[in-house]
């Protein structure tokens, strides 16, 4: 099954609905369509030990892998700040670890889009082939 684009972004907002952000108060989630068509969804969850923080794009792979997919073809990303919300620096490299060509749509409060790519948003990614992975 396929998720068309209104569609991931849909589950990224339901997500964010389960963000566990009593801090900073910006709900995100993120959605993670893998290359055999399933979705993985993840919230931002904080710490009261700030720097714990697991953004909700790390949570989405990280429940992905542990379904068994590594390959991935889009991700939506919604977050309850007025403004598309793009990925941290962090999240980014993380993501890269599995392939760069991802799409990459980012939506705000208000409606406004950035769609991109992973490769966009992390050029020239260092990666397992780096290391000889
Ligand atoms: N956040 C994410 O979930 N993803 C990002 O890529 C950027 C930041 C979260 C972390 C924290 O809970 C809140 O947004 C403010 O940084």
């Amino acid at each position: 099954m396929t998720e068309s684009k209104e569609e991931l972004l849909a589950a990224a907002r339901a997500a964010a609905e389960k963000a566990y952000s009593p801090y900073s108060k910006i709900r995100v989630g993120a959605a993670l369509q893998a290359a055999d068509g399933r979705v993985f969804a993840g919230c931002n969850v904080e710490n009261a030990s700030y720097g714990l923080t697991i953004c909700a794009e790390r949570a989405a792979a990280t429940r992905a892998v542990m379904d068994g997919a590594r390959e991935f073809r889009s991700l939506a990303i919604w977050a309850s700040l007025d403004e598309p919300l793009p990925p941290c620096g962090a999240c980014r490299q993380f993501l890269a670890e599995f392939g760069g060509d991802l799409a990459v749509v980012i939506e705000g409060a208000k409606g406004g889009r950035i769609e991109t790519s992973l490769g966009e948003l992390l050029p020239q990614a260092m990666g397992p082939d780096h290391i000889g992975g």
